[in-house]
């Protein structure tokens, strides 16, 4: 690889930039290099303040060349460069330079991310990106008072790369309005409503501590807080805790984090409505047949009917399983595809996820009575895999008269719906589940309800802390079920 004419092979040229963000004088000097036919090896760049190498033999400045002989470098290679330049990493100058003289021979060698240099490059600017982003979304002004009716503010921040600079613009479209000024290690930006200017860096003394508006801020942000949605982990990767230490929120986090779950169990209380009036169910409709005798007699004739709702639906009818007079009984969906394989409810990961939280619970599963609102697995086939859909209005009335003869024959001292077609199926309407869930409702004649999710819900809940939270609301409406199940023996007794 030779591009430009060859230079003296052995000897070492040095380029002194004039800061770690010269990258006009990195530019000019890399187009000189590349021309005089400079290799990668033969290059060394430092900038000011960087401790000189030892050598023997000093390096040689660069010729002066004619630039008019300079290379072509494609340009999403170069801003590609420019990006990875505000790097903090040393090497940041030879990569770059090392890729605009291959780029000679592979012009398109930015597009193979697998080649060493390139993916090296593609590190250092998602680096940049990212430390970006964190300036943008985590600098926070201090008010330091007015001048000639402009507010003005200050504020430290230290980011990891050298992209100071670069954000400037970001932040005079963003705060257009008030005179501030930014104040990092290494350097300064400010904006006075009509010129940006670059300064010296600073310490983080230099930024006076809380002021008012911190204030506003904290109770802004702890109202905003949503412990339900919180994601303490998400929050961590979004919000890197060095971050923190410059935020005039971040001391409520751990303090709001700790209420989260209580906070989160009176945001279900004050969600639902203490007016709220119980549904009343409304009738299936009858087919108007004979009522069955028992759950084996209703079983039998709901196995000789040709009853899938449409041809979306598994032929298979799943029956429930349990006491023929336990004292809970749980509704769910619909059987599974592993429900559908294997001829039982509940066996399938949603199934394990009940398990788990009805051993919790201290609800042994073998004595409750568990079946599903809609009695075949509706599904459409993608490849090999049968996915899940879920049961229509109509579908789910379609069952709605046998799940009232399991209701009527298991005579349950409580029925407890899991999810919202379940609740449907056993209120005759849809419901909004938030409104209703978590409470022991009585529908008269000795037959009461609680309403709580499917545990399908929880495997869909993509993170871990999330996961745990529903998970625990779960465990805790179970433990009321068997609460309610209790009080009412002992009234009984
Ligand atoms: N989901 C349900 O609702 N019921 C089952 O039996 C299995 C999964």
């Amino acid at each position: 690889m030779n591009p430009g004419k060859s230079c003296m092979r052995d000897t070492v040229y040095e380029v002194v930039l004039s800061s770690e963000t010269d990258s006009n004088g990195w530019r000019k000097a890399a187009r000189k290099a590349c021309a005089s036919g400079i290799a990668p090896g033969q290059l060394v760049w430092r900038v000011p303040g960087q401790a000189e190498a030892l050598n023997l033999i000093p390096y040689a400045s660069l010729p002066e060349v004619a630039l008019e002989r300079t290379m072509r470098i494609n340009k999403a290679l170069l801003k590609e460069i420019d990006t990875a330049l505000l790097h903090s990493d040393p090497n940041r100058f030879d990569l770059a330079y090392r890729l605009i003289w291959r780029s000679q021979a592979e012009p398109k060698i930015h597009q193979n991310p697998a080649d060493p240099d390139v993916k090296k490059l593609y590190q250092l600017t998602k680096n940049i990106r990212r430390d970006i982003h964190k300036m943008h979304a985590f600098v926070r002004f201090r008010k330091i008072g007015e001048n000639d009716g402009r507010e003005q503010f200050v504020a430290w921040f230290e980011p990891e790369h050298h992209i100071t600079a670069a954000v400037a613009p970001f932040f005079r479209n963003r705060f257009a309005g008030m005179d501030w000024l930014i104040l990092t290690p290494e350097c300064s930006i400010g904006w006075d409503g009509k010129n940006l200017s670059y300064g010296p860096g600073g310490n983080k003394s230099d930024v006076p501590g809380e002021d008012s508006i911190e204030d506003d801020w904290r109770s802004y942000y702890a109202n905003i807080f949503n412990p339900a949605r919180v994601k303490v982990q998400a929050m961590k990767s979004e919000m890197p805790m060095k971050y923190w230490r410059n935020l005039p929120e971040a001391s409520l986090i751990p303090g709001l984090l700790k209420q989260a779950e209580t906070k989160t169990a009176r945001m279900i209380d004050q969600a639902r409505d203490p007016q709220t009036e119980f549904p009343i169910s409304a009738a299936p409709r009858s087919p108007g047949r004979v009522l069955p005798a028992s759950i084996a007699d209703l079983y039998h004739h709901l196995e000789q009917r040709a009853d899938a709702p449409s041809e979306d639906y598994s032929a298979k009818f799943i029956r429930g399983e349990g006491p023929s007079h336990a004292e809970l009984l749980f509704v769910g969906e619909q059987p599974g595809d592993q429900e559908d394989l294997k001829d039982r409810v509940f066996v399938g990961p949603a199934g394990q996820m009940l398990d788990r939280a009805l051993a919790d619970a201290n609800i042994p599963r073998q004595q409750a009575f568990l079946t599903n609102a809609v009695k075949r697995f509706k599904y459409i086939r993608r490849g090999k895999r049968r996915i899940h859909q879920t049961p229509s209005s109509a579908e789910i009335e379609y069952y709605r008269w046998w799940v009232e003869q399991e209701r009527r024959l298991v005579n349950p001292k409580l029925t407890v719906a899991l999810g919202g077609s379940a609740a449907q199926s056993l209120l005759g309407k849809k419901i909004t589940l938030s409104q209703y869930r978590g409470k022991i409702w009585d529908q008269g004649d000795n037959e009461r309800l609680l309403i709580t999710v499917h545990p399908s819900y929880l495997l869909r809940i993509p993170d871990q802390v999330g996961r745990d939270i529903e998970y625990q609301k779960f465990v805790r409406d179970l433990r009321l079920a068997k609460r309610a199940c209790e009080e009412s023996n002992s009234k009984t007794v």
